[in-house]
């Protein structure tokens, strides 16, 4: 459907993802003749204030939920479980930020900088990456076009915003309580406190497994957004959650499969749609979390050949996870699917 403006709805609105995906939307100018704002029954009827205006929630419901282009949902995994399905079928294209449909093989997996035209294969729903996969992503495909990777190791340093607004509230509480000589409240989040400590555990360990959901994640959204099986692009990840508000940092190893330089690294980067290179390591000048809030780019530094191989480098990059690691991308596929009016649903399509 080739139009000029779109109804959109925004499930998750008061979320740190969902008041993001707001702003960004205003800022960017997305064609939207009205956006709705879907929470739960707590935050229904409240006014949430956007750099577009002012708007009220409406509680997701059957009744609530027809007449929509469009929707951006960023409420949970069990939400876009249940709900997409029920948009798709009332006749709106979904954008999901959740980790739920991100594996389906009828679902593209979109990096906007990296792989926009898998868009055109949407089945009335496109998932949106994992926030540390995504801003790796941004970094990593135009070396993976020049010259191949054929191998990755992760280590990520993730921010609370990336749990999601009580997360950042425990933080602070557990900051300010020690800061004041007092005893913080238990930890409800996170397993362990999160103020002045790190934490080697970024989501949940299931099954038995060792590695967590979010290493899991990393790993095999890696390989569906580049194109890569197992065989060809071998990939170790260990997610760290660290105090930081916004931003998460990643030092990342590559080998690559044909040599690649220092320089050229920095050169291809440097051309590359989505990074800054911030790379002057001498004079301190280097990729910070602080440096990233707000920002839709992909900051990419302290890169430097790894002395144990010689097809390896090593590279630090940072991105604001609420921003390119979710809302930012959102709205870069939206953006996509409207430039090709490929913003319907297809006939016969379902979850
Ligand atoms: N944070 C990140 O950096 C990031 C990045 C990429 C992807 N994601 C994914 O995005 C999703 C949301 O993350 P977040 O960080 O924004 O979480 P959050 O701050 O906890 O926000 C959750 C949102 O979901 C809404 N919600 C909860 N239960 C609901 C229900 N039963 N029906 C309708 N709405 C409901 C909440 O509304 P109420 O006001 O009613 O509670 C709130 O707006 C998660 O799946 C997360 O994995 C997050």
């Amino acid at each position: 459907m080739n139009q000029s403006s779109y109804k959109v709805g925004v499930v998750g609105a008061t979320g740190a993802v969902g008041s993001t995906i707001l702003d960004v939307l205003a800022e960017r100018s997305f064609p939207a003749s009205e956006v709705v704002p879907f929470t739960s029954a707590r935050s229904a009827g409240r006014r949430l204030e956007f750099a577009g205006g002012e708007i009220e929630c409406r509680e997701l419901a059957p009744e609530t939920i027809g007449g929509l282009d469009l929707v951006l949902s960023s409420a949970g995994g069990a939400i876009s479980a249940e709900w997409a399905p029920r948009f798709i079928e009332a006749g709106a294209v979904v954008v999901d930020n959740t980790s739920y449909w991100r594996m389906h093989e009828d679902v593209p997996l979109v990096v906007a900088e990296v792989n926009a035209d898998a868009v055109a294969d949407h089945h009335g729903l496109i998932a949106n990456p994992d926030c540390s996969t995504m801003q790796a992503m941004v970094a990593l495909a135009p070396i993976h076009r020049a010259v191949g990777i054929e191998r990755i190791v992760f280590s990520t340093y993730q921010s609370v915003s990336g749990t999601g607004q009580a997360a950042i509230d425990e933080l602070l509480d557990q900051a300010h309580a020690l800061l004041h000589d007092t005893d913080p409240e238990p930890p409800s989040v996170y397993p362990h406190q999160i103020a002045f400590n790190v934490l080697p555990q970024v989501e949940s360990f299931k099954d038995g497994d060792d590695y967590t959901t979010e290493e899991r994640k990393m790993m095999a959204e890696t390989r569906k957004i580049l194109g890569a099986s197992e065989a060809e692009l071998g990939i170790s990840a260990t997610c760290v959650r660290v105090p930081v508000v916004t931003g998460h940092s990643e030092s990342v190893n590559i080998q690559t499969r044909e040599a690649l330089s220092p320089d050229r690294c920095r050169e291809l980067l440097i051309s590359a749609p989505g990074v800054v290179v911030v790379d002057d390591p001498a004079d301190a000048v280097y990729p910070v979390a602080r440096d990233v809030v707000g920002r839709d780019e992909v900051l990419v530094g302290r890169i430097r050949r790894d002395p144990s191989h010689e097809r390896c480098l090593n590279l630090w990059v940072v991105g604001d996870n609420l921003r390119k690691g979710a809302a930012t991308n959102a709205v870069q596929v939206a953006e996509l699917l409207a430039g090709r009016g490929l913003i319907s649903v297809p006939v016969g399509a379902s979850f």
